[in-house]
């Protein structure tokens, strides 16, 4: 070039097209090209997805997204020549996020950004879990692939005009603006894992048609909270632990997300939850060490260790203590449990309490179904958990449908006894059983109080779909030896 052009300066780079999430988004094949973005760059991958170490599946699950989730998950990417890599492939610069302008007529145009990597059962409301493989790559679960699951639009929260109203004793109203919770409480962090109540209910429509959203296994995820405890906030406005005697029953919460008729998504907790010694429901402005994200609840979230997702109220709007349940639909009409007896002609809501505690659960997450397995040995992973703070104490998994038995691995952080509020993942290293050509994978847990997964379904099954706990099955075939 310097022999064509004798004059020739070192010219500045052109400057980077700019591309908006949504165009990113776009980019999630071979055929479409594999874009992901890192900080504010956008990278075309497509010609490393073959050269990845970790296998093209992997790197596939990033495509047309942020890799920061994937790269929190597989911490070997932190290194300058990792960065060297990707920087070859630099093909733009994202644009600023604009704020979502809510466009008329639309009540969801103001909702964030998503991962890609999401599984989307709903687009509006949004719900989403992550792809069940990534679940148990990582004991904490990175914000951005944390299952997500509203009711309602994600209200929009001006922070400077955020307050947080609590009803004390008598009526009388205290409101604190999220500075002030921050200055008079102590922060206070503890590790939960949040289920929804209908995680799994895919199965449960196999046997018999539901109503709700086709979750996976993966409507369960992990993270470690920060925030002040509830119960210092009571007490400040003037609750005691002995109220409870003087008929102080429940504490109900109201989010700031509401419907068309401006009804508010509400729930409420037993007192003694919320109250007792040493209770550790936050109400929550941290997840992961990051400020809450806007689909968990921004600026402040109820998070209640131990109990079925729809009780952690997120958008938290006002805390008050009353003798009954909250009247909210989510409390009275929706998340109980029934028999399978009971159908849609035959349903009484007001019989059945409302689900607080969730029962043990365990579910596999690799291989996954249909997979094609080694011949000789199998890893086997997933999470178990269970509701109340019960430790699990073990995972039975099986390779041939139930008829023998190993005892999983377990890792993550140690249990404590009784206020266990978050999984533990598990993994198994065993030989295929000889002579198959398939297996039956099952799993099942047991928690220190001793309660084990039901074999199945068709005896839990309940009009709602919600409580699908029986034992997992994952059918795969294996390869020719
Ligand atoms: N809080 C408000 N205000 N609105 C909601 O729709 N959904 C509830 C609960 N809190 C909900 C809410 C349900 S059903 C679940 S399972 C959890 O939030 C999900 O929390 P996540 O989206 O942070 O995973």
């Amino acid at each position: 070039a310097s022999e064509a052009e004798p004059n020739a300066v070192a010219m500045p780079r052109a400057p980077y097209p700019v591309f908006t999430r949504q165009e990113v988004g776009r980019h999630r094949s071979l055929a479409e090209r594999v874009w992901v973005t890192y900080g504010s760059e956008v990278f075309d991958i497509t010609d490393f997805v073959e050269l990845h170490p970790g296998g093209k599946s992997k790197i596939l699950l990033a495509a047309g997204g942020a890799l920061e989730p994937f790269w929190a998950m597989y911490a070997v990417h932190g290194q300058e020549h990792v960065l060297e890599i990707l920087r070859g492939y630099k093909v733009g610069e994202l644009s600023p996020e604009e704020p979502s302008q809510p466009a008329q007529g639309d009540p969801y145009s103001g909702d964030p950004p998503r991962h890609p990597a999401l599984k989307v059962n709903s687009l509006k409301p949004f719900n989403a879990e992550p792809p069940a493989e990534l679940l148990t790559e990582n004991y904490l679960t990175p914000n951005q692939l944390f299952f997500k699951r509203n009711h309602l639009p994600v209200p929009a929260v001006d922070p400077a005009r955020y307050r947080l109203e609590v009803e004390g004793p008598g009526g009388r109203v205290l409101v604190f603006s999220l500075p002030e919770l921050k200055r008079w409480f102590p922060k206070h962090e503890v590790t939960v894992t949040l289920q929804c109540a209908g995680n799994r209910r895919s199965e449960m429509s196999r046997v018999r048609q539901v109503k709700g959203l086709e979750w996976g296994v993966a409507a369960i995820s992990t993270a470690r909270w920060g925030g002040v405890r509830l119960r210092d906030v009571l007490a400040h406005a003037g609750y005691t632990e002995e109220d409870e005697e003087a008929g102080e029953r429940h504490v109900c919460f109201e989010g700031l997300d509401k419907d068309l008729s401006g009804v508010a998504y509400g729930a409420s907790i037993p007192y003694c939850a919320a109250m007792g010694r040493g209770a550790e429901v936050l109400l929550a402005y941290e997840m992961n060490g990051e400020e809450l994200p806007q689909d968990h609840g921004y600026p402040l979230r109820v998070v209640v260790p131990g109990v079925v997702g729809a009780r952690n109220v997120k958008w938290l709007g006002r805390v008050s203590v009353s003798r009954e349940e909250s009247p909210s639909h989510w409390q009275q009409n929706d998340y109980k449990g029934f028999s399978p007896a009971v159908d849609w002609d035959t349903v009484d809501f007001a019989t059945a309490p409302a689900i607080q505690e969730l029962p043990v659960q365990s579910a596999i997450t690799a291989p996954a179904p249909g997979a094609t397995v080694p011949p000789r040995e199998l890893t086997v992973k997933g999470y178990a958990w269970s509701g109340g703070g019960r430790g699990v104490v073990r995972v039975d998994v099986s390779l041939d449908g139930g008829r023998t038995w190993h005892v999983a691995e377990l890792m993550g952080e140690e249990q404590r006894p009784g206020r266990a509020w978050a999984w533990r993942l598990w993994r198994l290293t065993a030989p295929v059983p000889p002579d198959r050509t398939e297996l039956d994978i099952v799993c099942k847990a047991v928690d220190t109080s001793y309660n084990v997964q039901p074999d199945t379904v068709e005896p839990i099954w309940n009009l709602r779909g919600v409580l699908s706990n029986a034992w997992h099955h994952v059918r795969v075939t294996v390869a020719e030896d």
